[in-house]
C-alpha cells in the first residue's frame, strides 16, 4: 500500500510580491478540497478534478475564471486529464463559455471514443452532457481586461517574455496517487495573454502539459507552452523516472533539458509510482503545495 499524496501548482512565472498570498491561499484551499475528496473516495481522478475546479473557480489563476483574453478579446481555455491506471486521456482545447474546462476534459475521457475536442465542437459536447455554458463576462476579471487593453496598444507583443517578467501566467495543475498506486494528472489554463485566436498551448496536450502512467509517474507542467510542447516536458519527466531516476532528479533534469534545447521557461510537479513527489522550475517563482492524506505538507511560493 502507498501513502496517498497530492501535489498542486498554480503557475510558474515572476509572481509579484503583492500576489504571493493570493496564490498560496488558493493553493491551500484547493489542497484541502483534494484531501477531503481523497479521504472519502481514494479516487485520484475525482481528486484532481476537485482540486483543479477549485483553482479554476479562483480568479487569482489563469484558468476558468481569471483566464487571459486572446488577441480577439475572447477567453479560450485548454485542459487535459489522464488516468495512469489505463492511460485514458480527455482534453479540450480553445473552449469558450465554460466555467470548469477540466470537467469537460474528463467527460471527453469518460464518454467519448476520442482524446480531445476543440472549440465549438467541445462546447457543443459540453451542452449535450448537460453542462450549462456561462457568458464570457463571468470568466473575466478586471486585471485581465486591463492587461488586454494595455497589450492592444503594443506593436509587437512578445508572449515568451510574460514568463520572465512581472506579467501573469497562472496555469494550474494537480497530480495525485492513491493507496493502490493509481496516479492521475490534470492541467487547466486560459493560455497566454494576447495569444492568437485558436492557439492551443501545451496544457491539453498529453505528454506536454500532463502525463500519468502508474508504471512510472504523473506530471503536470506550467509555463511557456510552446517550449513545453516542443520538448514534451511531462513525458520527458515520466520517462526519466521510467529509466530509474528519482522524482526529484527527474524534475530537475527535465527542466534543464527543456532550457538547453529550446530556452524554455517552465515548472513541473511530479509524483512517482512509489509516492515520492517533487517539483522544479526555472522561472523566478512557482506557486506550489503538497499534501498527504493526513494533511498539508507545505504551500509556498518557491523561488529559483
Ligand atoms: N502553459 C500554458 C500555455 O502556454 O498555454
Amino acid at each position: 500500500m502507498i501513502k496517498p499524496k497530492i501535489i498542486v501548482h498554480g503557475g510558474a512565472w515572476d509572481i509579484p510580491a503583492h500576489m504571493h498570498k493570493m496564490h498560496t491561499d488558493g493553493i491551500e484551499k484547493a489542497l484541502r478540497k483534494g484531501i477531503e475528496i481523497l479521504q472519502k473516495t481514494n479516487d485520484p481522478i475525482e481528486t484532481v478534478i476537485g482540486i483543479v475546479c477549485a483553482l479554476e473557480d479562483d480568479p487569482t489563476f489563469d484558468a476558468g475564471k481569471g483566464s487571459f483574453l486572446n488577441e480577439a478579446g475572447q477567453v479560450e481555455m485548454d485542459a487535459g486529464i489522464m488516468h495512469g491506471k489505463d492511460l485514458s486521456v480527455g482534453a479540450v482545447a480553445a473552449i469558450q463559455n465554460i466555467r470548469n474546462p477540466i470537467i469537460i476534459a474528463n467527460l471527453v475521457r469518460e464518454k467519448t471514443q476520442h482524446v480531445m475536442l476543440t472549440g465549438d465542437g467541445a462546447l457543443m459536447f459540453a451542452k449535450e452532457q448537460g453542462v450549462q455554458p456561462v457568458d464570457t463576462i463571468e470568466l473575466l476579471v478586471g486585471r485581465e481586461k486591463e492587461l488586454y487593453h494595455d497589450l492592444l496598444k503594443e506593436k509587437d507583443v512578445k508572449i515568451k517574455s510574460f514568463f520572465e517578467m512581472k506579467h501573469p501566467s497562472d496555469t494550474v495543475g494537480a497530480v495525485v496517487i492513491n493507496s493502490h498506486g493509481n496516479i492521475a494528472a490534470a492541467t487547466s489554463t486560459g493560455g497566454t495573454p494576447f495569444k492568437k485566436a485558436g492557439r492551443v498551448g501545451d496544457s491539453p496536450i498529453v505528454g506536454a502539459g500532463f502525463y500519468a502512467d502508474d508504471t512510472c509517474a504523473g506530471v503536470s507542467t506550467t509555463g511557456w507552452g510552446e517550449g513545453i510542447l516542443r520538448t514534451l516536458l511531462a513525458r520527458e519527466a515520466a520517462d526519466q523516472v521510467l529509466n530509474g531516476t528519482s522524482a526529484h532528479d527527474a524534475a530537475k533534469k527535465s527542466i534543464a533539458i527543456m532550457k538547453k534545447k529550446v530556452n524554455g521557461d517552465a515548472g513541473l510537479i511530479i509524483i512517482d509510482k512509489t509516492g515520492d513527489y517533487a517539483f522544479d522550475h526555472n522561472t523566478p517563482f512557482m506557486a506550489v503545495g503538497a499534501a498527504t492524506i493526513d494533511g498539508i505538507d507545505f504551500v509556498k511560493i518557491s523561488s529559483r
